[in-house]
């Protein structure tokens, strides 16, 4: 969890006391304004001096820091300028990416305490709320580090540069830096949101406290997604998501295998059968006061704790990146934990399908046969297409509960990375309004989403089965749309208004955005609490 303390200043850009002051640039500004402006003129013109000098274009996320600022006017100590690129292609997003950046320029320069202004809220053209939540959002996931498994000499040792000034002192505090659940936040340990106008105090206010609440619930996404399967067991996912209840108020019940398999969920059994760990189904629930009888906006994710493949085994090339195969999942209890936070005034259910898909003797086979709760018999001609199987079961299951809606995560298919690469997550809907609300949330989110058909001529043929009702997976390899297959798959077990959302390129990667660090990037999180705002 974020461990960074945030507040909301209204002051002087000059009398801000933190040991680093961010502020921003857009491409082709020559002559800055507005903030800063204020801390060029303070500052006797440095920040001009840069841009004309050419070190300094204001392209997105490209940084400058000054030291030194504080024998100039200005109470601290280094100013980072980041740039946030063309006007005309600004949005949420750019903050985002700028705010992420020039949190890494400014820890990297020794800062602890980080005071930034609200990217874009001036000419940027954004609300205030919204420039103030996507600058924290930006911050807090940019800093955010996974070193839960560094013994702490090594840590200190790849400690980020340790900057001009305070280098030892930064060191000593590294290795207290991390928290409980894993994820150590570097030195920076507070963040000073800084408005210039009284007026805008409580929109600035609103959008901080909403930026922090997502930020943790992407934190806790990507922590859980980043624990190694032998720690982030199905009973693991369950004692997190029974610490979020409790943090919340929230209301969560908890089926082991015997309960699984009583409530006729052969499906997700199936592939729960080759592990000695008990799988887990979570079902979390946010209902305030006067909402309990609201039909519930349901997210359900595939959380296979490790996925071997099981008896049609995978290569074992990169197999250790199947740790993450439970991100759909993580992004769900993330969601739910960012719900609670916000105290959203919504009733919202968080389904969560916890197993391993191992080989064993006890394992399931290719061929074998079996019935999820809904009464579809599914014939498995590959144990490798095993997401498809537990969210059978966890869709039909969410028909109980009566949904205006059900979004579910999964990484589901090598074939969506083939089809849309790293730039989206695969929507598949059924439900022409969902979709669209989606697709928006994940425009504003920076989360995009990019629509596939699920057409019964003439993607239904493809999960027929010869004898049974259907089949997990084509039998020949590699078969034509892959990703689609699976989506008509799930829609089998549907019977609501339903959205599934391929993440399985999206939720492990390198650090190509600012805001995303290497591993798990929590992908959903913010998408699905832009989505829950709005609906
Ligand atoms: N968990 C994988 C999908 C995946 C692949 C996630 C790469 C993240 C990165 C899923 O369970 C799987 O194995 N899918 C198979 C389906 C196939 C057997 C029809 C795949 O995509 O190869
Ligand atoms: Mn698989
Ligand atoms: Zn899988």
């Amino acid at each position: 969890m974020n461990d960074i303390q945030v507040e909301l200043k209204t002051e002087d850009l000059r009398q801000v006391l933190a040991d680093a002051l961010v502020v921003n640039l857009f491409q082709g500004v020559t002559a800055p304004g507005g903030a800063t402006g204020a801390a060029d003129q303070a500052l006797g013109g440095r920040i001009s001096q840069a841009i004309a000098g050419g070190g300094l274009k204001g392209r997105l996320g490209e940084t400058l820091v000054l030291y030194g600022t504080d024998a100039q006017g200005l109470a601290c100590p280094r100013v980072v300028v980041v740039g946030l690129g063309k006007a005309a292609d600004f949005g949420q997003e750019a903050a985002r990416r700028a705010a992420g950046a020039a949190a890494k320029a400014a820890r990297q320069a020794g800062a602890r305490h980080l005071a930034t202004v609200a990217h874009g809220a001036g000419i940027g053209g954004l609300s205030p709320e919204l420039a103030a939540q996507a600058t924290v959002e930006g911050t807090l996931l940019g800093l955010y580090r996974f070193d839960a498994y560094k013994s702490k000499r090594s840590k200190t040792a790849a400690g980020e540069g340790a900057g001009a000034a305070g280098g030892s002192e930064e060191r000593a505090d590294a290795e207290t830096a991390l928290d409980t659940n894993g994820s150590a936040v570097g030195q920076v340990s507070r963040l000073t949101l800084v408005g210039h106008d009284a007026g805008q105090a409580a929109a600035l206010a609103a959008g901080l406290r909403a930026g922090e609440a997502v930020a943790a619930g992407v934190t806790l996404a990507r922590d859980l997604a980043n624990h190694p399967a032998n720690v982030a067991t199905p009973a693991y996912l369950a004692d997190v998501a029974g610490q979020i209840a409790r943090r919340h108020g929230l209301r969560l019940e908890v089926w082991d295998r015997a309960r699984i398999i009583a409530e006729r969920m052969g499906a997700l059994a199936s592939v729960a059968a080759g592990s000695p760990l008990e799988p887990r189904y979570l079902i979390l629930e946010h209902a305030p006061p006067g909402t309990e009888g609201q039909a519930p906006l349901v997210m359900a994710g595939k959380a296979v704790t490790f996925d071997t493949g099981g008896i049609s085994l995978k290569p074992g090339l990169r197999m250790g990146m199947m740790k993450m195969d439970m991100a759909g999942g993580a992004a769900v209890l993330g969601a739910m934990e960012s719900v609670g936070r916000l105290g959203l005034g919504r009733r919202v259910i968080g389904l969560v399908g916890a197993t391993e898909n191992m080989p064993s003797g006890t394992a399931t086979r290719p061929g074998d046969i079996v019935t999820a709760r809904n009464g579809t018999t599914i014939e498995i001609l590959n144990t490798d297409a095993e997401g498809r199987l537990v969210l059978a079961d966890v869709l039909a299951h969410a028909a109980d509960l009566k949904p205006a809606a059900v979004v579910d995560l999964a990484t589901l298919t090598g074939a969506i990375n083939i089809a849309l690469g790293p730039g989206a997550a695969g929507l598949f809907s059924n439900d022409d309004a969902l979709a669209e609300a989606l697709r928006q949330a994940g425009d504003r989110s920076g989360e995009r989403l990019w629509r596939l058909p699920i057409w019964d001529e003439p993607y239904g043929k493809l999960i027929e089965s010869d004898v049974a009702d259907i089949k997990n997976t084509a039998d020949s390899s590699p078969a034509p749309a892959g990703a689609i297959f699976g989506a008509k798959f799930l829609e089998r077990f549907v019977s609501y208004p339903w959205a599934h959302l391929d993440i399985a390129a999206m939720a492990w990667g390198g650090d190509r955005l600012a805001y995303n660090p290497k591993g798990a990037t929590g992908f959903g999180v913010r998408l699905l609490l832009d989505w829950l705002r709005g609906a």
